[in-house]
Protein backbone atom coordinates (compact mmCIF):
# COMPACT_ATOMS: atom_id res chain seq x y z
CA UNK A 1 0.00 0.00 0.00
CA UNK A 2 1.30 3.39 -1.04
CA UNK A 3 1.69 5.99 1.69
CA UNK A 4 1.96 8.83 -0.87
CA UNK A 5 -1.05 11.81 -0.12
CA UNK A 6 -3.99 11.65 -2.53
CA UNK A 7 -3.57 14.41 -5.24
CA UNK A 8 -6.70 16.04 -5.52
CA UNK A 9 -8.01 18.77 -8.37
CA UNK A 10 -10.81 21.26 -7.29
CA UNK A 11 -13.57 22.50 -9.38
CA UNK A 12 -15.56 25.43 -8.28
CA UNK A 13 -13.67 28.11 -5.98
CA UNK A 14 -16.56 30.51 -4.29
CA UNK A 15 -17.99 30.89 -1.07
CA UNK A 16 -17.30 26.86 0.31
CA UNK A 17 -14.02 26.22 -1.52
CA UNK A 18 -12.20 28.31 1.59
CA UNK A 19 -12.94 25.80 3.77
CA UNK A 20 -12.00 22.99 1.91
CA UNK A 21 -8.53 24.17 0.82
CA UNK A 22 -7.86 25.32 4.36
CA UNK A 23 -8.50 21.87 5.74
CA UNK A 24 -6.88 19.75 3.30
CA UNK A 25 -3.75 20.79 5.02
CA UNK A 26 -4.71 18.99 8.00
CA UNK A 27 -5.04 16.06 6.27
CA UNK A 28 -1.47 14.40 5.59
CA UNK A 29 -3.01 12.07 3.36
CA UNK A 30 -4.62 14.74 1.15
CA UNK A 31 -2.55 16.80 -1.75
CA UNK A 32 -3.94 20.27 -3.46
CA UNK A 33 -2.69 20.23 -7.32
CA UNK A 34 -4.91 22.28 -9.23
CA UNK A 35 -8.03 24.31 -8.81
CA UNK A 36 -10.32 25.40 -11.40
CA UNK A 37 -13.07 27.56 -11.81
CA UNK A 38 -15.50 29.21 -14.70
CA UNK A 39 -14.49 32.23 -13.20
CA UNK A 40 -10.69 32.17 -13.97
CA UNK A 41 -9.70 35.17 -11.58
CA UNK A 42 -11.76 33.29 -8.95
CA UNK A 43 -9.31 30.24 -8.91
CA UNK A 44 -6.63 32.24 -9.09
CA UNK A 45 -7.33 33.87 -6.52
CA UNK A 46 -7.90 30.46 -4.21
CA UNK A 47 -4.64 29.10 -5.36
CA UNK A 48 -2.96 32.47 -4.39
CA UNK A 49 -4.98 32.37 -1.03
CA UNK A 50 -3.98 28.17 -0.49
CA UNK A 51 -0.60 28.16 -2.17
CA UNK A 52 -2.20 25.84 -4.64
CA UNK A 53 0.50 24.99 -7.54
CA UNK A 54 -2.17 25.41 -10.28
CA UNK A 55 -4.99 27.44 -11.24
CA UNK A 56 -6.37 26.04 -14.64
CA UNK A 57 -9.60 25.30 -16.81
CA UNK A 58 -11.70 22.48 -15.96
CA UNK A 59 -10.45 20.65 -18.73
CA UNK A 60 -7.02 21.34 -18.40
CA UNK A 61 -7.84 19.87 -14.54
CA UNK A 62 -9.43 16.54 -15.94
CA UNK A 63 -6.14 16.11 -18.19
CA UNK A 64 -4.16 16.24 -15.14
CA UNK A 65 -3.21 12.49 -14.99
CA UNK A 66 -1.19 13.07 -11.49
CA UNK A 67 -5.05 14.29 -10.09
CA UNK A 68 -6.48 11.05 -8.41
CA UNK A 69 -9.50 12.64 -7.10
CA UNK A 70 -11.81 16.01 -8.12
CA UNK A 71 -13.74 17.61 -5.25
CA UNK A 72 -16.34 19.08 -6.84
CA UNK A 73 -18.06 22.42 -5.55
CA UNK A 74 -20.09 23.83 -8.07
CA UNK A 75 -23.27 25.07 -7.82
CA UNK A 76 -25.62 21.67 -7.48
CA UNK A 77 -27.17 22.14 -11.57
CA UNK A 78 -23.86 21.03 -12.39
CA UNK A 79 -22.65 18.38 -9.80
CA UNK A 80 -23.76 15.36 -11.73
CA UNK A 81 -21.95 16.41 -14.95
CA UNK A 82 -18.36 17.79 -13.58
CA UNK A 83 -18.90 14.13 -12.18
CA UNK A 84 -19.54 12.04 -14.80
CA UNK A 85 -16.40 14.25 -16.96
CA UNK A 86 -14.50 13.32 -14.10
CA UNK A 87 -15.20 9.85 -13.71
CA UNK A 88 -14.95 9.99 -17.69
CA UNK A 89 -10.95 11.15 -17.07
CA UNK A 90 -10.60 8.27 -14.83
CA UNK A 91 -10.82 10.34 -11.68
CA UNK A 92 -12.66 9.85 -8.29
CA UNK A 93 -15.01 12.20 -7.38
CA UNK A 94 -15.78 13.87 -4.14
CA UNK A 95 -19.20 16.36 -4.76
CA UNK A 96 -20.43 18.72 -2.22
CA UNK A 97 -24.41 18.11 -1.86
CA UNK A 98 -26.88 17.59 -3.06
CA UNK A 99 -25.66 14.72 -5.03
CA UNK A 100 -27.60 15.30 -8.46
CA UNK A 101 -30.64 17.36 -8.94
CA UNK A 102 -32.41 14.45 -10.57
CA UNK A 103 -32.66 10.76 -9.71
CA UNK A 104 -31.73 10.12 -13.67
CA UNK A 105 -28.60 12.38 -13.24
CA UNK A 106 -27.78 10.76 -9.91
CA UNK A 107 -27.65 6.91 -10.64
CA UNK A 108 -25.53 7.96 -14.07
CA UNK A 109 -23.01 8.88 -11.70
CA UNK A 110 -23.52 5.63 -9.24
CA UNK A 111 -22.97 3.60 -12.87
CA UNK A 112 -20.54 5.11 -14.31
CA UNK A 113 -18.17 4.82 -11.29
CA UNK A 114 -19.35 1.64 -10.71
CA UNK A 115 -17.88 1.06 -14.67
CA UNK A 116 -14.61 2.60 -13.84
CA UNK A 117 -13.92 1.18 -10.31
CA UNK A 118 -13.67 4.78 -9.12
CA UNK A 119 -15.38 5.67 -5.97
CA UNK A 120 -17.70 7.97 -5.44
CA UNK A 121 -18.32 10.47 -2.15
CA UNK A 122 -20.79 13.06 -1.06
CA UNK A 123 -20.80 15.90 1.43
CA UNK A 124 -22.49 16.17 3.99
CA UNK A 125 -19.45 14.47 6.10
CA UNK A 126 -20.48 16.23 9.50
CA UNK A 127 -22.33 12.85 10.23
CA UNK A 128 -18.63 11.93 10.70
CA UNK A 129 -18.09 14.74 13.64
CA UNK A 130 -17.75 13.77 17.07
CA UNK A 131 -21.21 14.70 17.70
CA UNK A 132 -23.13 12.88 15.58
CA UNK A 133 -20.88 9.71 16.03
CA UNK A 134 -21.58 9.99 19.45
CA UNK A 135 -25.34 9.95 18.86
CA UNK A 136 -24.70 6.62 17.02
CA UNK A 137 -22.53 4.95 19.55
CA UNK A 138 -25.72 5.57 21.86
CA UNK A 139 -28.03 4.24 20.04
CA UNK A 140 -25.91 1.37 18.63
CA UNK A 141 -25.36 0.52 22.33
CA UNK A 142 -28.88 0.51 22.93
CA UNK A 143 -28.66 3.94 25.32
CA UNK A 144 -32.70 4.47 24.06
CA UNK A 145 -33.76 1.25 23.78
CA UNK A 146 -35.25 0.21 19.99
CA UNK A 147 -35.57 3.93 18.03
CA UNK A 148 -39.46 4.52 17.04
CA UNK A 149 -39.40 7.89 15.97
CA UNK A 150 -36.76 10.82 15.04
CA UNK A 151 -37.92 14.51 13.60
CA UNK A 152 -36.00 16.86 11.46
CA UNK A 153 -36.35 20.24 11.86
CA UNK A 154 -34.66 23.11 9.83
CA UNK A 155 -36.37 26.11 9.43
CA UNK A 156 -35.31 29.85 8.35
CA UNK A 157 -35.74 32.82 6.04
CA UNK A 158 -33.59 32.11 3.14
CA UNK A 159 -30.02 32.99 1.56
CA UNK A 160 -30.93 36.05 -0.19
CA UNK A 161 -29.97 38.37 2.66
CA UNK A 162 -26.52 37.07 3.33
CA UNK A 163 -25.67 35.33 -0.33
CA UNK A 164 -23.57 37.11 -2.73
CA UNK A 165 -25.47 34.65 -5.53
CA UNK A 166 -28.32 33.21 -3.86
CA UNK A 167 -30.25 32.69 -7.00
CA UNK A 168 -29.62 28.67 -6.84
CA UNK A 169 -31.18 28.62 -3.69
CA UNK A 170 -34.47 28.80 -5.42
CA UNK A 171 -34.61 27.15 -7.93
CA UNK A 172 -35.23 22.93 -9.04
CA UNK A 173 -32.00 21.87 -7.03
CA UNK A 174 -32.48 24.26 -4.35
CA UNK A 175 -35.14 24.80 -1.85
CA UNK A 176 -34.84 24.13 1.58
CA UNK A 177 -35.45 20.07 1.34
CA UNK A 178 -32.30 20.14 -1.36
CA UNK A 179 -29.91 22.66 0.37
CA UNK A 180 -30.22 21.84 3.75
CA UNK A 181 -32.04 18.48 3.44
CA UNK A 182 -28.92 16.97 2.73
CA UNK A 183 -27.12 17.59 6.41
CA UNK A 184 -30.84 16.47 8.05
CA UNK A 185 -31.31 12.90 6.23
CA UNK A 186 -27.56 12.01 5.86
CA UNK A 187 -27.66 12.08 9.28
CA UNK A 188 -30.83 10.39 10.17
CA UNK A 189 -30.23 8.06 7.85
CA UNK A 190 -26.87 7.27 9.32
CA UNK A 191 -28.53 6.96 12.56
CA UNK A 192 -31.33 4.59 11.85
CA UNK A 193 -30.37 3.69 8.31
CA UNK A 194 -32.78 4.02 5.04
CA UNK A 195 -36.41 5.12 4.48
CA UNK A 196 -38.73 2.95 2.85
CA UNK A 197 -41.87 4.88 2.71
CA UNK A 198 -42.60 8.74 2.85
CA UNK A 199 -44.85 11.04 2.06
CA UNK A 200 -44.92 14.99 1.47
CA UNK A 201 -46.74 18.34 1.93
CA UNK A 202 -44.71 21.47 -0.31
CA UNK A 203 -45.51 25.12 -0.98
CA UNK A 204 -44.28 27.99 -2.71
CA UNK A 205 -44.86 30.34 -0.19
CA UNK A 206 -42.73 33.55 -0.96
CA UNK A 207 -42.22 34.25 -4.80
CA UNK A 208 -40.52 36.68 -5.78
CA UNK A 209 -37.86 37.00 -3.74
CA UNK A 210 -35.94 39.91 -3.27
CA UNK A 211 -32.16 40.44 -2.69
CA UNK A 212 -30.40 42.47 0.04
CA UNK A 213 -27.03 41.10 0.06
CA UNK A 214 -24.44 42.18 -2.29
CA UNK A 215 -23.54 43.08 -5.13
CA UNK A 216 -27.22 41.89 -6.41
CA UNK A 217 -29.00 43.98 -4.12
CA UNK A 218 -32.44 44.94 -4.73
CA UNK A 219 -32.91 42.14 -8.15
CA UNK A 220 -35.26 40.09 -7.49
CA UNK A 221 -35.25 36.13 -7.86
CA UNK A 222 -38.72 34.07 -9.14
CA UNK A 223 -38.61 30.82 -6.66
CA UNK A 224 -39.24 27.92 -9.11
CA UNK A 225 -38.98 25.10 -6.16
CA UNK A 226 -41.30 24.91 -2.90
CA UNK A 227 -39.74 27.55 -0.15
CA UNK A 228 -42.14 25.36 2.51
CA UNK A 229 -42.06 21.17 3.08
CA UNK A 230 -43.47 18.84 5.67
CA UNK A 231 -42.44 15.32 5.60
CA UNK A 232 -43.27 11.84 7.47
CA UNK A 233 -40.84 8.98 6.95
CA UNK A 234 -41.21 5.23 7.73
CA UNK A 235 -37.65 3.79 8.11
CA UNK A 236 -37.15 0.12 7.21
CA UNK A 237 -36.12 -0.49 11.00
CA UNK A 238 -39.06 -0.09 11.91
CA UNK A 239 -39.48 3.84 13.57
CA UNK A 240 -40.92 6.74 11.80
CA UNK A 241 -39.36 10.03 11.21
CA UNK A 242 -41.14 13.49 10.64
CA UNK A 243 -39.10 16.63 9.06
CA UNK A 244 -39.98 20.20 8.38
CA UNK A 245 -37.21 22.27 5.79
CA UNK A 246 -38.38 25.95 5.57
CA UNK A 247 -36.92 29.38 3.68
CA UNK A 248 -40.16 30.76 4.74
CA UNK A 249 -40.37 31.39 8.64
CA UNK A 250 -39.30 34.15 10.10
CA UNK A 251 -37.86 32.33 13.29
CA UNK A 252 -37.87 28.66 15.35
CA UNK A 253 -37.43 26.91 18.23
CA UNK A 254 -37.60 23.95 17.48
CA UNK A 255 -34.94 20.96 17.93
CA UNK A 256 -32.97 20.21 15.00
CA UNK A 257 -32.75 16.55 15.17
CA UNK A 258 -34.18 14.22 17.82
CA UNK A 259 -34.29 10.43 18.04
CA UNK A 260 -36.95 8.92 19.90
CA UNK A 261 -36.47 4.85 21.34
CA UNK A 262 -38.64 2.88 23.61
CA UNK A 263 -36.40 3.73 26.77
CA UNK A 264 -35.38 6.96 26.15
CA UNK A 265 -34.99 10.41 23.65
CA UNK A 266 -31.64 11.81 22.30
CA UNK A 267 -31.36 15.83 21.20
CA UNK A 268 -28.86 15.56 18.22
CA UNK A 269 -26.47 18.50 17.60
CA UNK A 270 -26.82 20.97 14.71
CA UNK A 271 -25.96 18.35 11.56
CA UNK A 272 -24.88 21.00 9.59
CA UNK A 273 -21.88 21.28 12.13
CA UNK A 274 -19.49 18.44 13.63
CA UNK A 275 -19.31 18.75 17.49
CA UNK A 276 -22.35 20.19 19.48
CA UNK A 277 -24.20 19.22 22.43
CA UNK A 278 -25.33 16.09 23.14
CA UNK A 279 -28.53 15.74 25.61
CA UNK A 280 -30.71 12.34 26.14
CA UNK A 281 -33.17 11.44 28.53
CA UNK A 282 -34.39 7.93 29.75
CA UNK A 283 -37.97 6.68 30.84
CA UNK A 284 -38.45 7.87 34.50
CA UNK A 285 -35.75 10.37 34.43
CA UNK A 286 -36.86 14.25 35.04
CA UNK A 287 -34.00 15.91 33.79
CA UNK A 288 -31.88 15.90 30.51
CA UNK A 289 -28.48 14.99 30.85
CA UNK A 290 -25.59 16.62 28.79
CA UNK A 291 -23.15 14.00 27.38
CA UNK A 292 -19.35 14.11 26.55
CA UNK A 293 -18.55 13.58 23.16
CA UNK A 294 -16.79 9.99 22.54
CA UNK A 295 -15.22 10.73 18.66
CA UNK A 296 -12.45 13.62 17.89
CA UNK A 297 -13.38 16.33 15.08
CA UNK A 298 -15.82 18.64 16.34
CA UNK A 299 -14.87 21.91 14.94
CA UNK A 300 -15.60 22.96 11.22
CA UNK A 301 -14.09 19.66 9.56
CA UNK A 302 -15.39 20.07 5.91
CA UNK A 303 -12.92 17.59 4.04
CA UNK A 304 -12.96 14.88 6.88
CA UNK A 305 -15.19 12.82 4.38
CA UNK A 306 -12.95 13.57 1.11
CA UNK A 307 -10.23 12.14 3.93
CA UNK A 308 -11.63 9.24 4.62
CA UNK A 309 -12.36 8.73 0.65
CA UNK A 310 -8.89 9.06 0.39
CA UNK A 311 -7.43 6.86 2.63
CA UNK A 312 -10.48 4.15 1.31
CA UNK A 313 -8.28 4.39 -2.07
CA UNK A 314 -5.16 4.13 -0.63
CA UNK A 315 -6.18 1.18 1.72
CA UNK A 316 -9.33 -0.96 -0.48
CA UNK A 317 -11.44 -0.19 2.46
CA UNK A 318 -15.19 1.25 2.12
CA UNK A 319 -15.16 4.88 2.51
CA UNK A 320 -17.98 6.47 4.80
CA UNK A 321 -19.86 9.57 3.27
CA UNK A 322 -20.42 7.17 0.43
CA UNK A 323 -22.40 7.98 -3.13
CA UNK A 324 -24.59 5.61 -2.41
CA UNK A 325 -26.08 7.47 0.68
CA UNK A 326 -25.89 10.49 -0.93
CA UNK A 327 -28.38 9.07 -3.83
CA UNK A 328 -30.50 7.69 -1.46
CA UNK A 329 -30.83 10.69 0.56
CA UNK A 330 -31.57 12.15 -3.17
CA UNK A 331 -34.35 9.95 -4.03
CA UNK A 332 -36.21 10.78 -0.51
CA UNK A 333 -35.49 14.16 -0.89
CA UNK A 334 -37.50 14.30 -4.51
CA UNK A 335 -39.45 11.91 -3.42
CA UNK A 336 -41.23 14.59 -0.70
CA UNK A 337 -41.24 16.53 -3.66
CA UNK A 338 -43.26 13.93 -5.94
CA UNK A 339 -45.36 13.04 -3.15
CA UNK A 340 -46.94 16.55 -2.93
CA UNK A 341 -47.17 16.66 -6.44
CA UNK A 342 -48.38 13.32 -7.04
CA UNK A 343 -51.06 13.51 -3.65
CA UNK A 344 -49.84 9.89 -2.69
CA UNK A 345 -47.14 8.11 -0.71
CA UNK A 346 -43.64 7.15 -2.14
CA UNK A 347 -42.05 3.92 -1.51
CA UNK A 348 -38.87 4.32 -1.83
CA UNK A 349 -36.66 2.33 -4.67
CA UNK A 350 -33.40 2.88 -3.10
CA UNK A 351 -30.85 2.10 0.01
CA UNK A 352 -27.68 2.03 1.07
CA UNK A 353 -25.32 0.27 3.54
CA UNK A 354 -25.01 2.01 6.72
CA UNK A 355 -21.19 3.09 6.83
CA UNK A 356 -18.87 2.06 9.44
CA UNK A 357 -18.68 4.09 12.68
CA UNK A 358 -15.63 6.55 12.91
CA UNK A 359 -13.11 4.78 15.16
CA UNK A 360 -12.50 6.90 18.47
CA UNK A 361 -9.37 7.69 20.28
CA UNK A 362 -7.43 8.98 16.85
CA UNK A 363 -6.08 12.06 16.79
CA UNK A 364 -7.38 14.33 14.17
CA UNK A 365 -5.78 14.24 10.73
CA UNK A 366 -5.54 10.42 11.08
CA UNK A 367 -8.25 8.14 9.97
CA UNK A 368 -7.21 4.57 10.71
N1 LIG B 1 -21.83 28.36 0.95
C1 LIG B 1 -22.02 27.50 1.93
O1 LIG B 1 -22.08 27.85 3.13
C2 LIG B 1 -22.17 26.02 1.64
C3 LIG B 1 -22.11 25.16 2.69
C4 LIG B 1 -22.16 23.81 2.44
C5 LIG B 1 -22.31 23.36 1.17
N2 LIG B 1 -22.41 24.19 0.13
C6 LIG B 1 -22.59 23.62 -1.21
O2 LIG B 1 -21.40 23.82 -1.94
C7 LIG B 1 -21.71 24.05 -3.32
C8 LIG B 1 -21.12 25.38 -3.70
O3 LIG B 1 -21.67 26.38 -2.89
P1 LIG B 1 -21.00 27.82 -2.78
O4 LIG B 1 -21.74 28.53 -1.72
O5 LIG B 1 -19.51 27.69 -2.71
O6 LIG B 1 -21.43 28.40 -4.21
P2 LIG B 1 -20.75 29.59 -5.02
O7 LIG B 1 -21.74 30.08 -6.00
O8 LIG B 1 -20.12 30.57 -4.06
O9 LIG B 1 -19.54 28.86 -5.78
C9 LIG B 1 -19.71 27.94 -6.82
C10 LIG B 1 -18.54 28.10 -7.78
O10 LIG B 1 -18.65 27.10 -8.81
C11 LIG B 1 -18.29 27.70 -10.04
N3 LIG B 1 -18.91 26.94 -11.13
C12 LIG B 1 -20.22 26.85 -11.44
N4 LIG B 1 -20.39 26.05 -12.51
C13 LIG B 1 -19.16 25.62 -12.87
C14 LIG B 1 -18.69 24.77 -13.90
N5 LIG B 1 -19.52 24.20 -14.79
N6 LIG B 1 -17.35 24.55 -14.00
C15 LIG B 1 -16.50 25.15 -13.10
N7 LIG B 1 -16.90 25.96 -12.11
C16 LIG B 1 -18.21 26.20 -12.00
C17 LIG B 1 -18.81 29.12 -9.93
O11 LIG B 1 -18.17 29.98 -10.87
C18 LIG B 1 -18.50 29.46 -8.48
O12 LIG B 1 -17.22 30.03 -8.31
C19 LIG B 1 -23.24 23.99 -3.43
O13 LIG B 1 -23.62 22.73 -3.88
C20 LIG B 1 -23.72 24.22 -2.00
O14 LIG B 1 -24.94 23.55 -1.75
C21 LIG B 1 -22.30 25.52 0.33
Amino acid sequence: MSDNPVKIGVIGCGNISAIYLKNAKCFPNLQVEAVADLDKARAKARAQEFGVPKACSVRTLLKMEEIEVVLNLTIPKVHAKINLSAIKAGKHVYTEKPFAITRSEGKRVLEAATQAKRLVGCAPDTILGGGHQTVRKLIDEGAIGKPLGATAFMLCRGHETWHPDPEFYYKPGGGPMMDMGPYYLSDIMMLLGPVKRLSGSAQIVINPRTISSQPRNGQQIQVETPDHLTGTMDFAGGAVGTIIMSFAVAGCNLPRIEVYGTEGTICVPDPNAFGGQVRMIKRGEKEWTDVPLAFPYVENWRALGLADMARAIRTGRPHRATGQLAYHVLDVMLGFLDSSAKNRHYQVPSTFERPAAMPAGLPEGQLD
